[in-house]
């Protein structure tokens, strides 16, 4: 059955774009005042601090996956464009266990080494496009479509179709806007089952004729004797592309939106020294990455957060303030690649939910950095920028829709 959706715009009515793609301001409001609050519009427990949503994020016994209401929306309201009950990710231990391995088959050390010759290809002809002396618009160049291109490299779609299910991926994903829901949905529904009709025969095929992506590591996945049907891998298939192709666009471009108003000095450094990547792509994700919120229900009452919390209740872990919480991270409202623990973001989860792509958007960020680091010596803001009128209204939260800027060879 389809969960009820949790609005979490309702609550924190935000007054502009703007604000919400950066709510520092309201983050450190909660995290002083309301740390765990309760809001009666949404129904909701929210928690900010960086051990509460620890907790929340960890302890399975008391905050469960499994609820009747979910703040983020997979897919699509239809047959094609949903996750079987026993082949969703999303349960509780011991369940998760087996349903982990089976998917975390696909996402091994190995493949990943495997990976980074097709991703680094895909990352230098986007940014080999970038003419010289121009302004480009960053994300439609290269953080759009390099997570969708990539994904769809590895799970081996063959080449002369990776547009056409780029296109489908772009509608599975497309934000809802308040106004077009309905239309958005049916276009979802449709591609969703184009989707299904055109990936099922791709992996039947490989099931006889495995080659080394994706798509053939969940066909031979085993565990406990369980493996994957061609139908669960067509849909877990689609429940990937929901959890790696927004975000690490979104963190993508919101590098690079930092790295054009947060610290301009930042762009040489990176370029003199480029084993400073790593380090900088962890603090744009803990300090630029402001989407990341999960929701959990109450399975126990308990107090362990402070205020009495009844079973059943809904709980929103706000990752991206706990990235903010100056007990876990000193001075937490600046940006500073150097500091010794901004890999402790919680940006990817924590504990057994813990983001199972989470190399993946790492290797794909610091490839697409390194790569542009070297070909441009310089990067602009362009004058005319106006950020509140390139951002989209997005579920989880405000992302760029265009970042132009002037480049240099
Ligand atoms: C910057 C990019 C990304 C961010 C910020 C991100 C964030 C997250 C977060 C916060 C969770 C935990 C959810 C929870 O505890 O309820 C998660 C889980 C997951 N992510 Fe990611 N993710 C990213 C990229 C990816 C990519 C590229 C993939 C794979 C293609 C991926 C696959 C998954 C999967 C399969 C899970 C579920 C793991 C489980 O429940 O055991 N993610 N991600």
């Amino acid at each position: 059955m389809a969960k009820e959706i949790i609005s979490l715009q309702e609550v924190k009515n935000f007054q502009t774009r703007s604000e919400e793609f950066f709510p520092l301001n309201w983050y450190k409001e909660m995290l002083n005042d309301t740390p765990v609050y309760f809001d009666e519009k949404t129904n909701t427990w929210n928690v900010f601090k960086y051990k509460d949503v620890k907790q929340i994020l960890t302890n399975h016994e008391i905050f469960s996956v499994e609820g009747p209401r979910t703040s983020i929306s997979v897919g699509a309201n239809n047959e094609e464009g949903t996750i079987p009950d026993n082949t969703n990710i999303m349960v509780d231990p011991p369940e998760h266990q087996k349903r982990r391995s089976l998917l975390s088959a696909a996402f091994t050390p190995r493949s990943l080494k495997n990976w980074q010759p097709r991703i680094q290809q895909i990352a230098t002809e986007l940014i080999d496009d970038i003419q010289k002396n121009s302004t480009v618009d960053i994300v439609q160049a290269l953080a759009g479509p390099l997570p969708s291109m990539v994904i769809t490299a590895l799970f081996g779609v063959p080449v002369e179709d990776r547009s056409q299910f780029k296109h489908w991926v772009d509608i599975l994903f497309q934000p809802y806007d308040k106004e077009n829901q309905e239309e958005i949905e049916r276009r979802k529904q449709e591609a969703a089952k184009e989707y299904y009709q055109y990936l099922y025969p791709i992996v039947v095929e490989k099931r006889s004729h495995p080659s080394e992506d994706i798509l053939s590591d969940l066909i031979k996945a085993e565990v406990d004797g369980e493996k994957f049907t061609d139908d669960e891998i067509v849909r877990v298939s689609m429940f990937l592309l929901g959890a790696g192709v927004e975000t690490t666009s979104h963190a993508l471009a919101n590098t690079f939106y930092s790295l054009l108003y947060d610290d301009q000095s930042l762009y040489q450094e990176l370029r003199n020294d480029s084993d400073l990547v790593p380090k900088a792509v962890e603090e744009m994700l803990r300090y630029r990455f402001q989407i990341a919120k999960r929701d959990r229900t109450v399975k126990q009452d308990n107090d362990l957060l402070g205020p009495k919390m009844k079973k059943g209740d809904a709980v929103i872990a706000w990752m991206s303030a706990a990235n903010m919480d100056e007990e876990m991270f000193e001075d937490p409202f600046s940006l500073n690649i150097y500091r010794s623990n901004n890999k402790k973001h919680l940006t990817f989860g924590k504990g057994q939910h813990f983001c199972l792509g989470a190399p993946l958007a790492r290797l794909e960020i610091t490839l697409a950095l390194k790569t542009f680091l070297q070909n441009f010596s310089r990067i602009d803001p362009v004058e005319s920028f106006e950020l509140e009128n390139s951002l989209t209204d997005s579920a989880p939260g405000q992302s760029l829709t265009h970042l132009p800027m002037k480049v240099y060879p």
